[in-house]
C-alpha cells in the first residue's frame, strides 16, 4: 500500500526515485507521482494515474532533474485513483511538496478551517491538507521545521511522510507515525523509502524512523527529532545485514509462480534450521525468539491474531497449539482484536503473524495486547519491520522477499513455523508427549520431498482449471486442519482469479451454503486422510446428490474419493498435522490458473495492496 521513496545529495535523483518505486510496485498502487527541486530552485511535479509506465511516458515527453526529491505510488483510500489525487502534493503557493503514506484521520476538520482561511483544494485526499497546513504556518512567520513539527502534531491518524522545499531546495523533511519509514545514509546523501529495497544497493547504514520521529537532513548534516517533546534525539544507525534483495524472476511467468515453487526450499530451510540435521537426536533451536522459558510456563491463554493469509495460518496454528497443550487459544482477525475487548491479561501470550510485519490492523492489536500488559510474540518475515520491532519476542519465518501480491509462500513458512514453534513451547512446559514426538518430527523431515510431488501435479491442476474456470462461483469445504485450509484456497481464487469463492467448514454447508449447489457450482472437497474423513465423505455425498461439480483433494491411492468425484487431485500421505501444507498448496495453483485462463495479472490483482499501511 502506498509507497513512498526520496532522496538528498549531490547527483540527479530522478532515475534512483524512479528505479526506487519500481521496487516498491509489489505494495499495490494505481498511480503514481514523483517530484524534484530542479536546477532553478522551483518544484516540478509529473504524476499520472495507472500502472509506472505512465509516469515514465510522461517523464520522457517532460523530462525532469534534480538532486532532492521525492516519489510515491498510491494506493487510493480517500479519493478516487485519478492524476489530481496522485501524490506529490503541492501548498497553493506551490513552495511545499509532499507525499504521504497512511491516513490522516481528522483531515475534515483540517480541510473546514483551511477552506474558512480562503485555501482551495485541488484534489480529495486526506493528505493535501498536509502542504496547506505548513504553508500556512511559514505564512504566520514560523521557521521550516516549527511549522513542520506543528503540522505534525496536529494531524490524527498514520503517517510516513516525506516533503521538500522550494526556499530549503537542499532539504528533506520526514516524518514517521504508524506507517513504515525507514533512511538510509552515505557521505552526503540520505535516502528514504517505505522498506530498504529502492536503496540497499547503494548503502546499508540505515535508520529505522521510530513513532513519532522527525528526520531533517539539510544536504551535509541530518538531525533527528520527537514530535512531541520537540526534542533532538540521537541517530542510531544500524547495518542491514541481509543480501541485496532477489527480486528476479528466474525463469518464471509471475512472482506468485516463482514464489509458488520456492515452497519445498523454503520448508527445507526453516526445518534445517529449527530442528538441525539430526533426523533421530533433533533439537529445537528457536535462538531469536527472546521470551524466557518461565514465561511460558506460566501463560494461561493464547491469543493468535492476523489478516488475510496470516490469519489463516494462525487458525491452522490455533489446532496445533491446542493439541500439544493444555491451554485455551483464540485465533481473532486483526481488525476485530481491539473491538472484542479480549481480557488480556499479564499471563497471556498473543501470538501476531505477519508477512510484511506492517499490516496496520495487526500492529494495533499489538500495541493493545502490550498496553494490558500481555506478551506479544510475533511470526514475521519481514526483519525489523514495525512488528518486529514491536513485539517482545520474534520468530522469522525465513521465507525471502514475497512479491507476489496473494500471499502463497508467506502461509506455508508461517504454518510450518507455527507447528514447530507449539511443539517448542509444549516442550519448555513438559506437555509434549514423547509418542507424539518422534513420528511426527520425523514425517517433518519428509515434508519438502511430498512438497515437491505435489508440485509435481501442476500439469493435472492447470488442465482442471481450463475446464471450471469460467464459474462465477465456487465453494470450498474442509474440516478440523483443513477448514482454515478451505478459506485460504476460496481468499486465493478470490484474489488472483476475481471468482466469487466461499471457504466453508464442511459440517456447516447444510446450514446454509448447500442451497447454492447446483451443475455449475465447482465444489473443492479436501478430504485427504485425518479423522475427519469419514464426515468429510458424507459431506460429499450431499454435494453429490445435489449435482454439484466435485474437485476433490485425497491422499493417494484413495479409491473411494475418485469414484464420486468429477476430478480428484492426489497427496501424498503424511502427517494430519501437515496435510494443511501440501493441501493449501494445491489450492494455490488451482487459483493460479484459473486466473491465468482468465487472462488475470496474476502477481499485481486489481484493488489489492501487499502492504495494508491503513486500518
Ligand atoms: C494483504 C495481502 C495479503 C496478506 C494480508 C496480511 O491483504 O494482500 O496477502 O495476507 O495483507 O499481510 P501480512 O503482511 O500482515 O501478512
Amino acid at each position: 500500500m502506498c509507497g513512498i521513496v526520496a532522496y538528498s545529495g549531490k547527483k540527479d535523483c530522478v532515475d534512483f526515485l524512479m528505479n526506487g518505486l519500481r521496487l516498491l510496485e509489489y505494495r499495490g498502487y494505481d498511480s503514481a507521482g514523483i517530484a524534484v527541486v530542479n536546477p532553478i530552485g522551483d518544484i516540478e511535479i509529473r504524476k499520472e494515474c495507472g500502472m509506472l509506465h505512465m509516469l515514465e511516458k510522461s517523464l520522457s515527453n517532460g523530462p525532469l532533474q534534480g538532486k532532492t526529491g521525492i516519489a510515491h505510488t498510491r494506493w487510493a483510500t480517500h479519493g478516487k485513483p485519478t492524476q489530481n489525487n496522485a501524490h506529490p502534493h503541492l501548498s497553493q503557493d506551490k513552495k511545499i511538496c509532499i507525499v504521504h503514506n497512511g491516513i490522516i484521520e481528522n483531515h475534515d476538520v483540517l480541510r473546514h478551517e483551511l477552506k474558512n482561511a480562503g485555501i482551495h483544494f485541488i484534489s480529495e485526499t486526506d493528505t493535501e491538507v498536509i502542504p496547506h497546513l505548513i504553508a500556512r504556518y511559514l505564512s504566520q512567520g514560523m521557521s521550516m521545521k516549527n511549522a513542520f513539527m506543528k503540522t505534525l502534531s496536529r494531524l490524527e491518524g498514520a503517517f510516513a511522510i516525506a516533503m521538500i522545499a522550494k526556499d530549503t531546495p537542499g532539504t528533506i523533511y520526514a516524518a514517521r507515525k504508524g506507517s513504515p519509514l525507514i533512511a538510509g545514509f552515505k557521505d552526503n546523501e540520505v535516502f528514504l523509502a517505505s522498506d530498504a529495497s529502492p536503496f540497499i544497493t547503494r548503502t546499508r547504514e540505515v535508520l529505522y524512523l521510530d513513532e513519532g520521529d522527525v528526520l531533517i537532513f539539510n544536504g551535509t548534516s541530518s538531525r533527528l527529532f520527537n514530535v512531541s517533546s520537540g526534542r533532538n534525539k540521537k541517530i542510531r544507525t544500524t547495518r542491514l545485514n541481509i543480501k541485496n534483495l532477489s527480486i528476479g524472476l528466474g525463469g518464471h511467468e509471475s512472482y506468485t509462480h516463482k514464489e509458488i515453487h520456492e515452497q519445498p526450499e523454503i520448508l527445507k530451510r526453516i526445518i534445517r534450521l529449527r530442528l538441525g540435521n539430526n533426523r533421530n537426536a533433533f533439537q529445537m533451536c528457536f535462538n531469536d525468539l527472546k521470551i524466557p522459558d518461565d514465561f511460558f510456563r506460566s501463560i494461561d491463554r493464547i491469543y493468535i491474531t492476523g489478516c488475510g493469509t496470516a490469519y489463516h495460518a494462525g487458525y491452522i496454528g490455533k489446532y496445533y497449539f491446542e493439541e500439544f497443550m493444555d491451554l485455551p487459544v483464540e485465533v481473532m482477525l486483526s481488525s476485530e482484536f481491539r473491538y472484542a475487548k479480549p481480557k488480556l491479561n499479564k499471563n497471556n501470550l498473543v501470538i501476531a503473524i505477519s508477512q510484511s510485519g506492517e499490516t496496520a490492523d495487526t500492529l494495533a492489536s499489538i500495541l493493545e495486547a502490550k498496553k494490558h500488559g500481555s506478551t506479544v510474540l510475533s511470526v514475521v518475515n519481514v526483519l525489523n519491520s514495525s512488528i518486529d520491532r514491536e513485539s517482545h519476542g520474534v520468530v522469522y519465518t525465513h521465507a525471502g522477499p514475497e512479491i507476489g501480491v496473494a500471499s502463497t509462500k508467506a502461509l506455508t513458512s508461517q504454518v510450518i513455523t507455527l507447528l514447530l514453534l507449539s511443539i517448542h513451547i509444549a516442550q519448555i512446559r513438559k506437555e509434549f508427549k514423547r509418542k507424539q514426538k518422534n513420528p511426527l518430527l520425523k514425517e517433518i523431515f519428509h515434508l519438502p520431498s511430498k512438497v515437491v510431488k505435489v508440485l509435481q501435479a501442476e500439469k493435472h491442476i492447470r488442465s482442471c482449471a481450463l475446464k471450471y474456470h469460467l464459474a462465477t462461483s465456487a465453494l470450498y469445504l474442509g474440516r478440523h486442519l483443513n477448514f482454515p485450509v478451505a478459506m485460504e484456497g476460496a481468499l486465493k481464487n478470490k484474489e488472483i482469479s476475481y471468482m466469487h469463492a466461499e471457504g466453508y467448514a464442511a459440517g456447516e454447508m447444510k446450514h446454509g451454503p448447500i442451497a447454492l449447489i447446483n451443475k455449475a457450482l465447482p465444489v473443492i472437497c479436501i478430504c485427504t486422510a485425518s479423522k475427519t474423513y469419514e464426515k468429510m465423505i458424507s459431506n460429499i455425498k450431499e454435494v453429490e446428490a445435489r449435482e454439484g461439480i466435485i474437485i476433490s483433494l485425497a491422499t493417494e491411492g484413495d479409491e473411494q474419493v475418485k469414484s464420486f468425484s468429477h476430478e480428484v487431485i492426489y497427496i501424498p500421505e503424511t502427517a494430519e498435522e501437515l496435510s494443511p501444507i501440501l493441501n493449501v498448496i494445491v489450492l494455490q495453483m488451482l487459483a493460479y490458473y484459473f486466473a491465468k485462463h482468465k487472462g488475470n495479472q496474476i502477481d499485481k490483482p486489481r484493488n489489492l495492496a501487499k502492504s495494508v499501511t491503513v486500518e
